[in-house]
C-alpha cells in the first residue's frame, strides 16, 4: 500500500487552542508529556520566547529523535526526555523542573507512528502484531493475541475496544492461533464478526490491543494524580484525548479535583476533607472546527480538557 507524505507528518491538533488554553507567555516553563514529533511543542516555544523552557517527554526514542530534530532552531529552550509520563514527578525532580505554568497531553499515537509500516499499530499494512510505544518493553500486541486467555481476551476488547461482539471475535482468535500478523488479526476479526458499515470490523480490536499493551488508562491515571503538584497556581492542564476511555478518566479526574467534597453521594456529613485544586475552564469539552477536520481527518475524535491550578 502506499502512503502520502501527509500521512507520516503529524498536524498537531487544535494548536491554537492549545497555545490559548496553556495561557503560553514568554518566560513561561510547560511540559509537553507526549511530544511526538515536536509540533504542539514548537508552537508552545514560539510563544513562551524570550526566555521560555519547555520540557518534552515521551516513551517512544523514534519521537524523541524526531523531535530533537525539530525543537533545534530553539536551543537550550527544549529539553527531551524518552521515559513515560506516569514518572512526571521523578522527570522533574530530577531536571528541578517545577512548578510549571502549563502541562499538555496529546494521548494515542501520531500519525507517523500509525503509517510507520513495521509498528503493528495499522492493519491498512501487514506488519509484526508490535504496538508497543517504547520498544525496549517485553509485552506485544503478538504475546497478547496468542498466549492470553480467552476469558482475558473478552475483557480486553470488550472493556477497551468497547466492542459489543467481544466473545465472538476472542472465541476466534483463539481458534486460529498463532496469528502473526496485522493483516492476519484483521482478517480473522472480519471473518467472526462480518463487515457492516464504513469502519473496518476490526477497528475497535485493535485500539483495544493498543491501549493493554501500553496499558495506556492505568499510566494516564497514575500521570494525571502527580500534575497538580507540579503546577504553579494558575497554572494550566490541558488533555487531548481521541476516545471516551480516555475522555472519561480525565473528565472524571478533573471534576473530582475541582470539587471540595468527593464523599459518595448522600453522605450527611463531608468526612473525606478533600480540597478543590483545579478550576474547570469549560464544562464542555473543546472540539476541533469542521475546517480543521477537513484539513485534517484524524482530528475528528478529538476532544480538549482544560482546567487551572488553583
Ligand atoms: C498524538 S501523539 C503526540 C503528537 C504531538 N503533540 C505533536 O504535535 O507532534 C502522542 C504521543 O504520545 C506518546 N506516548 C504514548 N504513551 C505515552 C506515555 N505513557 N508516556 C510518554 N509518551 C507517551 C506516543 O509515543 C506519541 O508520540
Amino acid at each position: 500500500m502506499r502512503l502520502q507524505l501527509e500521512e507520516f507528518i503529524h498536524i498537531p491538533v487544535l494548536r491554537d487552542e492549545v497555545i490559548d488554553a496553556l495561557l503560553v507567555q514568554p518566560g513561561g516553563r510547560y511540559i509537553d508529556c507526549t511530544v511526538g514529533q515536536g509540533g504542539h511543542a514548537s508552537a508552545i516555544l514560539e510563544h513562551s520566547s524570550p526566555g521560555g523552557q519547555l520540557l518534552g517527554i515521551d516513551l517512544d526514542p523514534q519521537a524523541i529523535a524526531q523531535a530533537k530534530e525539530r525543537l533545534l532552531p530553539y536551543g537550550k529552550a527544549a529539553f527531551l526526555i524518552n521515559n513515560d509520563y506516569k514518572n512526571l514527578e521523578d522527570i522533574c525532580s530530577t531536571l528541578d523542573f517545577q512548578p510549571v505554568h502549563g502541562i499538555l497531553f496529546d494521548l494515542g499515537l501520531s500519525s507517523f507512528q500509525l503509517a510507520n509500516t513495521s509498528r503493528g499499530f495499522s492493519f491498512r499494512f501487514d506488519a509484526p502484531l508490535d504496538m508497543r510505544f517504547n520498544p525496549a518493553q517485553e509485552l506485544t500486541a503478538a504475546t497478547i493475541v496468542n498466549t492470553f486467555s480467552e476469558q482475558e481476551l473478552v475483557a480486553i476488547i470488550a472493556n477497551y475496544g468497547e466492542e459489543r461482539r467481544s466473545r465472538r471475535i476472542a472465541r476466534s482468535i483463539v481458534a486460529s492461533r498463532p496469528i502473526n500478523t496485522t493483516l492476519e488479526l484483521a482478517a480473522v476479526v472480519q471473518r467472526a464478526v462480518g463487515i457492516r458499515g464504513r469502519i473496518h470490523p476490526a477497528t475497535k480490536t485493535f485500539q483495544a490491543l493498543r491501549i493493554a499493551v501500553n496499558q495506556e488508562l492505568e499510566h494516564l491515571k497514575v500521570a494525571l494524580e502527580q500534575t497538580v503538584h507540579l503546577l504553579g497556581f494558575g497554572g494550566r492542564l490541558v488533555a487531548i484525548s481521541y476516545h471516551s476511555l480516555e475522555d472519561r478518566l480525565v473528565k472524571e479526574y478533573l471534576n473530582r479535583e475541582s470539587r471540595d467534597c468527593i464523599c459518595p453521594p448522600r453522605t450527611p456529613v463531608c468526612v473525606c476533607g478533600h480540597k478543590a485544586t483545579l478550576r474547570l475552564i469549560d464544562k464542555k469539552p473543546i472540539v476541533p472546527s469542521p475546517a480543521e477536520i477537513e484539513a485534517n481527518p484524524r482530528s475528528r475524535s478529538a476532544k480538549m480538557r482544560v482546567a487551572e491550578r488553583i
